[in-house]
């Protein structure tokens, strides 16, 4: 109902003029469906205005009786036409405006989930897996507190070596109450004997794992580390094997266009013994700051595996030979990451972290 002129006859009679135009106003006014339900109570409800109007009639003189009944169903019939579309237009407003309320803004930026991911030595140990796995190799694991046997003298390392002394190596006291014979192990070599003590030859397996040694932290040292092991025991294998089986790894670990280098060491698990090293990954062999100018990167120790350890574990050296190696998994990461420092590995900095 707009504000239109009161209709012709109600015009005519004040009072139902009025209560047109208070009609009108009131329902201009309701901004809301209860609103408008309070004005339809307070003009058509039990007691509303129009409705009185109407019971009055019966009390009027006979001569007014005909006319304010014709008029008063008359502003009836207009209040509930004009309360019926109000309430329509009003409850298609609101409908719209609760659809606009609760609609799903696709525009918005989505909420972020964040998503944890494998610490950087994990996927390089699984990726070092990955290659030997494909070269038909099994990983095996071994404990990290280890016996002086397996650690030392199994591996044919003599009492006097300097690995042995308290200052390289984290001796815990045994039952007997001394500090000789358990410790943490100081590499991952002496997962070799105990692989070959339990399982007879071919062997081809790796082992990964946590190494301790007695040091100061550093840029480059850490008293915790790992290392990845390697040990291949069968009829007629070879230096060559070793440095083909190295090479293969080097390439696909550094990249093809990457040159490796056999340089003769000692271990006293191998004889011969080398470490290996990889063109400088930083700048290609040319010589940086981190070959020191040498333009290559030592990565790991290697040799054929001593027939002495063959005695330890009941191999018989004449029928079997093999190979073994041994690499730094944080020393594969710095070179590969270019990561300063070993130290930020175990800082569990996310800065950090979230790059890898
Ligand atoms: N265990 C040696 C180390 O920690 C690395 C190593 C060298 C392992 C030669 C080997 C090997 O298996 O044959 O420095």
């Amino acid at each position: 109902m707009s504000r239109e002129p009161v209709p012709g006859e109600l015009a005519e009679d004040p009072k139902l003029g009025e209560l047109y135009r208070e009609l009108q106003r009131d329902l201009e006014a309701a901004g809301s469906l209860p609103a408008i339900e309070d004005v339809r109570v307070a003009f058509l409800g039990r007691k509303g205005k129009i409705t009185s109007l109407l019971q009055g009639i019966k009390d009027l003189v006979p001569e007014d009786r005909k006319r304010v009944g014709r008029l008063g169903n008359q502003l009836k019939g207009y209040a509930e036409r004009a309360l019926d579309e109000k309430a329509a237009a009003m409850g298609d407003l609101e409908l719209e405006e609760a659809l606009r309320r609760e609609a799903l803004d696709i525009s918005l930026p989505g909420k972020c989930i964040q998503r944890g991911s494998r610490h950087l030595l994990s996927q390089i140990i699984e990726e070092i897996e990955d290659i030997f796995i494909g070269l038909g190799y099994q990983v095996v694991e071994g404990p990290e507190v280890e016996l002086d046997y397996y650690n030392f003298e199994a591996l044919n390392t003599p009492e006097w070596h300097p690995s042995k002394s308290l200052q390289d190596t984290f001796y815990i006291e045994n039952p007997k109450g001394d500090y000789q014979d358990v410790l943490l192990r100081t590499q991952t070599s002496p997962v070799q004997v105990r692989v070959m003590e339990t399982t007879p030859p071919p062997l081809y397996v790796i082992s990964p794992g946590k190494a301790f040694r007695y040091d100061v932290p550093d840029a480059t040292h850490s008293p915790m580390f790992h290392q990845v092991e390697g040990l291949v025991v069968d009829e007629g294998i070879t230096l060559g094997d070793l440095k083909g089986t190295l090479e293969y790894f080097t390439k696909q670990m550094f990249g093809q266009e990457r040159d490796i280098r056999f340089r003769p060491h000692f271990f006293p698990f191998t004889e011969p013994s080398a470490e290996v090293d990889v063109s400088c990954i930083i700048c290609e062999g040319k010589g940086c700051r981190v070959c020191k100018g040498s333009g290559w990167l030592e990565i790991l120790g290697c040799g054929m595996v001593d027939p002495n350890v063959y005695k330890y574990v009941g191999y018989d050296e004449e029928s079997v030979s093999g190979f073994a190696f041994g690499m730094g998994v944080e020393r594969i990461a710095l070179l590969k990451y270019a990561v300063p420092d070993i130290r930020y590995f175990f800082d569990n900095d996310l800065r950090l972290l979230r790059q890898f």
